[in-house]
């Protein structure tokens, strides 16, 4: 008996050191945090794994770790509270997402991300330090009162002040060839405007059932997918007119490029009313495509960034339409997107997919001359 007790001591911190914990399931702060899990739960952070996420489920498919080794490295940052989330990562291992298995479908879950204690960066991306305390969850609070479940008096962790809470997982992502895939800029300041103040605003509704505060933090994690019009006032569309041609101008207020993966594109669609006509003008694409021998290639086989108009962080862009307005005419801009780029989706079998074809609406203004 006390051998095999010794032996799985043994086992289990093995596993620990490798990084493997157990995490509590994200319906058990459902009761309290009734209205913060009900927005994570339509949030792509708990639908984040092959089998809610489409989009990903289709690149998945085609990547080589897929194909030729049964193993599933994406879950690092995609399924990082799985039970066998070392073998996912292991080379030689095979472990893929299962559909009953409740720790793969958890997604990014609750006590994962409040389990998040520092990051360690690294060339490839970075790796999430988490805290071996099961139920002390980190957050911003210096002080407050007992939770029934959990501890709470003494929360405060300076990468939940600011922000850098989520670089661990979205800095970057390099591959085989050094090419980093996708890249968020991160210089995040405690006040400034940050992944969290940007993503997480405050939002009416009490932090949980038995507290009497008045908003809390938004954990629909508003992006691509979901919440835009949270996002819209980061970007803005003005109108400069000349004699012979007119400027749309879009200014990108976030601290990282517009869209961040590569399998987006962003269209800005330019008409001019004049009376009775419609003058549609030609839409201008952002787009970064990454391929390989001059050609657009899949994320693990690229090895060079082909071409980028994505508008930058901080940027100020002017499309020119050569126009001359007519005083009474309207000038409509709708600045939108599509979340996989139209040239992709037959190579993912993802045409008749609406998630992938639809174009989102971001920001549409009209402007009177
Ligand atoms: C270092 C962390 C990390 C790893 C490892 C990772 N991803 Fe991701 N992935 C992200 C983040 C962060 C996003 C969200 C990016 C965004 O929306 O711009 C994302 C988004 C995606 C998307 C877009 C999904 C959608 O619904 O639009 C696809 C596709 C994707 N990842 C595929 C993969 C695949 C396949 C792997 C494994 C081979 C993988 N990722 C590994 C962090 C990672
Ligand atoms: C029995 C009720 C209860 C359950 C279950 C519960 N919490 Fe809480 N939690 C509270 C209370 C009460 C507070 C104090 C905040 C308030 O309501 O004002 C709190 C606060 C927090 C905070 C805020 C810390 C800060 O610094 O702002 C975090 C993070 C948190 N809980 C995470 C979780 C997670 C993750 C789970 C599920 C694994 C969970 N809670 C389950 C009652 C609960
Ligand atoms: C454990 C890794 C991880 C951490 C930590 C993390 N994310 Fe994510 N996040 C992801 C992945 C993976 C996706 C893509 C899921 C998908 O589309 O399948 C994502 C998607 C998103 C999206 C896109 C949502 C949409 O509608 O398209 C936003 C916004 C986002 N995360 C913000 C944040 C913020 C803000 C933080 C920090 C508070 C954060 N993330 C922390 C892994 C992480
Ligand atoms: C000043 C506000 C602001 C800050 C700061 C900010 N973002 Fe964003 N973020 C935006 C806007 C605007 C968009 C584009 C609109 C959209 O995707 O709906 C966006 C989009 C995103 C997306 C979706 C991109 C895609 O291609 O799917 C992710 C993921 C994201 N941000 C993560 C982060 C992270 C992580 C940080 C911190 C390092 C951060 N953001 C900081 C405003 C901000
Ligand atoms: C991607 C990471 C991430 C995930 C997933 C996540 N949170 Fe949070 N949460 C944060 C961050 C960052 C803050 C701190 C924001 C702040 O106070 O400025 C926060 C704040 C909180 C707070 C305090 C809210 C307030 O307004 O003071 C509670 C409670 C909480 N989270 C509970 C949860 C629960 C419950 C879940 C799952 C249903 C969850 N969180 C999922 C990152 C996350």
């Amino acid at each position: 008996m006390k051998i095999l007790f010794v032996m799985i001591l043994v086992s289990f911190s093995a596993i620990a050191n490798d990084g493997v914990y157990s995490f509590a399931k994200s319906d058990t702060c459902k009761a309290c945090h009734t209205q913060i899990f009900d927005e994570f739960f339509s949030s792509m952070h708990a639908n984040s794994t092959p089998q809610k996420d489409m989009i990903h489920n289709a690149v998945w498919s085609k990547h080589p770790q897929n194909v030729k080794q049964n193993r599933y490295g994406c879950g690092k940052c995609h399924t990082p509270a799985a039970d066998n989330l070392d073998k996912m990562m292991a080379k030689g291992q095979q472990a893929i997402p299962m559909q009953d298995n409740e720790t793969h479908q958890a997604g990014i879950s609750c006590a994962y991300c409040h389990r998040i204690k520092s990051i360690q960066l690294h060339q490839k991306s970075n790796i999430n330090v988490i805290s071996s305390a099961e139920k002390h969850y980190f957050g911003t609070r210096d002080s407050g009162v007992t939770s029934p479940y959990h501890e709470i008096i003494k929360t405060d962790n300076e990468h939940f002040k600011n922000g850098n809470l989520c670089i661990g997982c979205h800095s970057h992502k390099q591959n085989k060839s050094g090419l980093n895939v996708c890249t968020t800029e991160i210089q995040n300041t405690e006040g400034g405007p940050n992944c969290v103040s940007c993503h997480m605003p405050k939002v009416k509704g009490g932090v949980s059932q038995i507290s009497t505060t008045k908003t809390h933090v938004f954990h629909g994690f508003s992006g691509a997918h979901n919440h835009s019009n949270l996002l819209q006032q980061y970007v803005d569309l003005s109108l400069y007119i000349h004699s012979n041609h007119f400027l749309v101008m879009v200014e990108n207020q976030a601290s990282h490029a517009f869209l961040l993966h590569p399998l987006r594109v962003a269209v800005l669609k330019v008409r001019i009313v004049r009376g009775e006509k419609l003058m549609p003008q030609k839409n201008e694409l952002f787009v970064r495509v990454i391929g390989k021998d001059g050609k657009p290639a899949m994320p693990w086989v690229a090895n060079t960034t082909l071409k980028d108009s994505m508008l930058k962080a901080k940027e100020k862009r002017a499309v020119k339409y050569n126009v001359s307005l007519q005083k009474g005419d309207k000038v409509e801009v709708v600045l939108g997107y599509y979340l996989v780029n139209p040239k992709a989706l037959k190579p993912l079998k993802l045409q008749n997919e609406k998630v992938a074809t639809e174009f989102h609406l971001f920001k549409q203004q009209v402007f009177e001359f």
